[in-house]
């Protein structure tokens, strides 16, 4: 039973030097199609089930005109929600302002999640972004004045060249925009994007792993749950939308380049705007077996500081996690830890993360 749905809209109206998500300049007649497109989409697959997380994600959503907003909106109408659900919009800090959040209230939105990245001049320059201190905290504080009260930021680091204090500096500032909720990433550099055509390096790993250090143990000593690898929270405040992806929990994506998993199959939309305008939605299909599942239940439990409850492992397949999975050596190294039912990567190894599951699958 599918009790989340995500919604990509791939306009941005300026697109940024690091960006692989699916995404194109802003274009009132190609946004006009894509909503017709997209309530389609929905129209063919959504089942009715009452839904208790939404996401609207991208690109940029809040780049959308108020009259492409209200379509959306009614679009999203069709949804059934649960009393207590988690309605997420993601925003650029720059199209922020009281008409807008007065919409998004209207909509039923409860949770922002707005792109901040970084404060410093040479970082935003760089990244092709625009965004003061004094900017995103006067929208932030416009946020809660509208009331909203379940905010997100999002960070990157490990931009090329970037030096330490310039982190702790951006981390110093972020705590003062005092948000609920901070995602924290380190730049991957990406194929066919700006920064990497241009010849930029990653900075040093050690330097990486030093940041990536420091963010964490500022973070939760000004009291954020660190309760996924990049993922930092309030109690409380953890976003149940991406819980419910690394439970391993089906979920609908709608939209270009979206990916959803749907009565046993994940499935991969296409990122050809011509195809998904001709109802050609999908891409691939890939048919989940009790085995994958397993794997993904493994790739995706990991990523949460918390780990994976084996007791429910077995309920839910009838296997030791241990029979199907060997964890001995990586348990006897200590990168794995077992207690109270919990199987979790050893915090001090989290940043390993990505080479503990190479090992593991
Ligand atoms: C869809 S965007 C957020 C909303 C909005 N489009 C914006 O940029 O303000 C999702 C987030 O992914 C992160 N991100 C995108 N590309 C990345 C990359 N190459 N490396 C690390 N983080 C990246 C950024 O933190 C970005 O805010
Ligand atoms: S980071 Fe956000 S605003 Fe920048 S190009 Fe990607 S989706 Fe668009």
């Amino acid at each position: 039973m599918n009790q989340s749905v995500y919604i990509h809209i791939p306009f941005c109206r300026k697109l940024c030097s690091y960006c692989d998500f699916c995404k194109m300049n802003y274009n009132s007649i190609f946004v006009s199609k894509y909503l017709g497109s997209l309530s389609a989409e929905i129209k063919d697959k959504y089942e009715g089930e009452e839904i208790s997380t939404l996401y609207i994600g991208g690109g940029t959503p809040s780049c959308l005109s108020t009259s492409e907003l209200e379509a959306l909106c009614k679009i999203i109408s069709t949804f059934k929600l649960k009393e207590d659900y988690e309605f997420t919009f993601e925003c650029n800090i720059g199209d922020i302002n009281s008409d807008l959040l007065m919409l998004l209230k209207n909509m039923g939105v409860n949770r922002l999640s707005i792109g901040v990245e970084s404060f410093d001049s040479d970082n935003l320059e760089l990244m092709n972004r625009y965004c003061t201190f004094e900017d995103a905290y006067s929208k932030i504080e416009l946020c809660r004045e509208m009331g909203f009260d379940n905010i997100n930021i999002d960070l990157i680091y490990a931009l090329p060249n970037e030096e330490f204090k310039t982190v702790k500096k951006d981390i110093e500032l972020a705590l003062k925009l005092k948000p609920d909720h901070i995602s924290t990433y380190s730049l991957i550099l990406e194929d066919n994007t700006l920064l990497k055509l241009k010849g930029y390096q990653s900075i040093d790993e050690e330097l990486d792993y030093k940041m990536y250090n420091y963010i964490i143990r500022k973070l939760t000593e000004k009291g954020y749950v660190h309760y996924e690898i990049s993922n930092f929270a309030k109690p409380g405040k953890e976003s149940r939308h991406n819980l419910n992806c690394w439970d391993n929990n089906e979920y609908y994506g709608f939209g270009l380049g979206a990916a959803g998993y749907f009565e046993g199959v994940r499935y991969q939309n296409t990122r050809n705007l011509t195809k998904y305008l001709n109802g050609e939605y999908v891409l691939e299909n890939e048919l989940v077996t009790k085995e994958s599942k397993m794997k993904y239940e493994l790739m995706l439990g990991l990523r949460k500081l918390k780990g994976i409850n084996i007791k429910e492992f077995h309920d839910k397949y009838n296997e030791n996690i241990q029979n199907v999975f060997d964890l001995n050596a990586l348990m006897k190294n200590k990168d794995l830890i077992l207690k109270d039912n919990y199987l979790f990567i050893n915090p001090k190894k989290i940043y390993l993360m990505n080479e503990i599951l190479l090992k593991i699958l």
